[in-house]
């Protein structure tokens, strides 16, 4: 059997695959082993109390699904008496996913939920910033260098930066993020996108538009692990579209050292299983001794992706 086992800064897990925050619930352990998980990733939460956005909040289209939630919360008090302790039970890493309307606001729930029980804190960096007209934290190097850097003075945890496939100048936001003390990167959430219901000529989420998700969007998260992999050395998560091994395997060739699986868990709660047992066979098949060694080895024309890299930042 191939070492399926990789590292995530210095955050050991026994596989790279997780689910994705929003994409998993407990009830899911119905259908999974918790304990052969990579880690749990729990549904983000927000220090304040909110109802989400307007119905219908999730529709269906183009190998895709498109969601505008808006993480209704409880708040943290709630989250860490009655949603939190079910998670913990299992012998596998909590990751506790957290968002915020304000750059203090985010750095106060970091070190609330900077909890003994928690291995890591992923800040969901992808959401609204109120401060700047809702545009989200990690549209810009500058604001998300702010966040990131308010959030890790509040934090022993190693903490995970979410990063927004929306953001034009992607390997200058990763930059931001590491050097404000992210130790990794999770690339990333959904893609802004809008859906119309051609008989009723209205969009078909309450909140007009919202984040696409799912195998339509794989190429473009494939593309920016690339990006982000050519711009920092910290580690990168790889998100967006996986629903098999194989891409689990492309987004760790592009750079990633593990990976987080979301849509796909809605039409098989049993996928990530799946998926690790054909990375087994993959590795077998393949020769590959330590999932690991994949990480970056895409093998490519280093000239190109120097000149793709260089085009993208300039056309951002
Ligand atoms: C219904 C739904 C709810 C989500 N909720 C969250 C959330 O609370 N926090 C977060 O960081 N991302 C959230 N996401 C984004 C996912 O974690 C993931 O980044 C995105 O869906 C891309 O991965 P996928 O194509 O595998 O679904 C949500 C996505 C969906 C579809």
């Amino acid at each position: 059997m191939a070492d399926l086992n990789v590292r995530v800064g210095e955050v050991k897990l026994r596989n790279p695959v997780m689910p994705a925050s929003g994409c998993f619930a407990i009830e899911y352990a119905e259908a999974l082993d918790f304990n052969k998980l990579g880690a749990l990733v729990v549904k983000s939460v927000s220090p304040k109390t909110r109802a989400g956005n307007p119905t219908p909040r999730v529709a269906e289209c183009c190998s895709a699904m498109i969601n505008s939630i808006g993480i209704p919360s409880k708040g943290l008090a709630y989250y860490r008496r009655e949603l939190l302790p079910p998670y913990t039970r299992f012998d596998t890493p909590v990751v506790v996913s957290i968002s915020a309307d304000t750059v203090d606001e985010f750095a106060e729930a970091v070190a609330e939920m900077s909890l003994p029980q928690v291995a890591v804190i992923e800040a969901n960096i992808s959401c609204p910033n109120l401060e700047q007209d809702g545009m989200a934290f990690a549209m810009t190097p500058e604001t998300t260098y702010k966040v990131m850097s308010a959030i890790c003075r509040r934090t022993e945890h190693p903490v995970w930066a979410k990063l927004t496939p929306n953001a034009s100048h992607i390997a200058a936001v990763a930059k931001a993020a590491e050097e404000a003390g992210a130790h990794a990167l999770v690339m990333g959430n959904t893609v802004l996108g809008m859906s119309i219901d051609v008989r009723t000529r209205r969009p078909k989420l309450g909140n007009v538009m919202g984040g696409l998700s799912g195998p339509a969007i794989k190429p473009i998260a494939v593309r920016m692990v690339h990006q982000c992999h050519r711009s920092v050395r910290i580690p990168i998560i790889g998100c967006g579209g996986i629903s098999n091994a194989d891409d689990v395997v492309e987004f760790m060739l592009a750079g990633a050292s593990a990976v987080q699986v979301g849509t796909a868990s809605f039409l098989d709660p049993g996928v990530m299983q799946k998926i690790i047992d054909a990375l087994h066979v993959y590795c077998d098949e393949t020769g590959v001794e330590a999932i690991r060694d994949l990480t970056g080895q895409v093998k490519l024309d280093r000239q190109l992706s120097d000149r793709w890299l260089r085009f993208a930042q300039q056309s951002g």
